[in-house]
């Protein structure tokens, strides 16, 4: 017996509702993910019932709607996760942005659902020392989740989440606690990753052009109407040089003949390839 009712509509209520903010699409595998993470939420807010919890969460929108969406996202990650992307970086990607951008001196990587910061901290641990210090090279993270965000910016890891990195990766880019319990990154990595809340499904209000546009671990939520519109929107960001990252289990259709695949995951402008 489940401590919370919780009805077929209940579900569908709720899958409707995620739908149309984020675009993450909870099918009927998720039902229990969904209960055992919103359970919480009814908890904190001495409900009992899912059915109690939506009409709450209707009269209660300016309060409740981030904590509820926060709730639903996934933010599994890690430093240097799928590290044939930073080789990529480290050994292609930055030999060719020096000759490119050589005249504007301007470097731009979009981490594009960052989650706790795992991701665009190793993009700067894989770019710093890299450019002449006279360049202006930015990492802009973004993640529709506010608490993975408040993390992020804080910048601070158990030692369970650095296990991955080795003792010089550790040295070099983190302050450790005296107890050992705690790694902070240092200033000059945080420094050059900027943080900020964006919905991917909203407007947004960056320019570009990117560089390179990691999108990873992101895409496997939506639906295929969704991620078109995203890979869209990322070739209209991207430079006539950019490239694009995305998951190891995710994939673009053929149809996107505005992109060349280089295996792996890895995607640049078909346009650049004829330049
Ligand atoms: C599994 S994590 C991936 C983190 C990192 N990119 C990686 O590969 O390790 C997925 C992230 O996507 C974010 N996300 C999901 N839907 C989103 C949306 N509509 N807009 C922005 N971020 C979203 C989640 O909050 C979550 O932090």
């Amino acid at each position: 017996m489940k401590e919370f009712p919780f009805s077929d509509s209940d579900f569908k209520a709720i899958s409707d509702k995620v739908y149309k903010a984020c675009g993450i699409v909870l099918g009927p595998h998720k039902r229990e993910m969904v209960y055992s993470r919103l359970a919480r939420r009814i908890r904190a807010n001495n409900l009992d019932s899912f059915s109690a919890y939506l009409d709450y969460l209707d009269d209660h929108l300016d309060e409740e709607f981030s904590a509820f969406i926060n709730a639903i996202t996934t933010n599994l990650t890690s430093f240097f996760r799928e590290n044939h992307h930073f080789e990529f970086l480290k050994d292609d990607l930055i030999p060719l942005l020096l000759k490119r951008n050589q005249q504007s001196k301007r470097v731009r990587i979009w981490s594009a659902g960052c989650s706790t910061g795992e991701e665009p901290y190793s993009i700067a641990m894989t770019i710093c020392e890299q450019f002449p210090k006279t360049w202006d090279v930015k990492i802009l993270a973004t993640d529709l989740d506010s608490n993975v965000l408040e993390r992020a910016c804080r910048g601070e890891y158990s030692a369970t989440n650095v296990t991955g990195l080795s003792d010089v990766q550790l040295k070099k880019f983190f302050l450790k606690s005296p107890d050992g319990s705690l790694f902070k990154v240092k200033s000059e990595i945080q420094k050059m990753v900027h943080f900020k809340r964006l919905n991917l499904l909203e407007n947004w209000p960056m320019k570009g052009p990117f560089d390179v546009i990691f999108c990873r671990n992101v895409l496997i939520y939506f639906d295929k109407e969704t991620k078109d519109q995203l890979f869209e929107g990322y070739y209209s960001l991207l430079a006539d040089h950019g490239h694009l990252l995305i998951g190891h289990s995710e994939s673009m259709g053929k149809e996107h003949t505005e992109y060349k695949s280089l295996g792996k995951t890895m995607y640049r402008k078909a346009s650049y390839a004829s330049i």
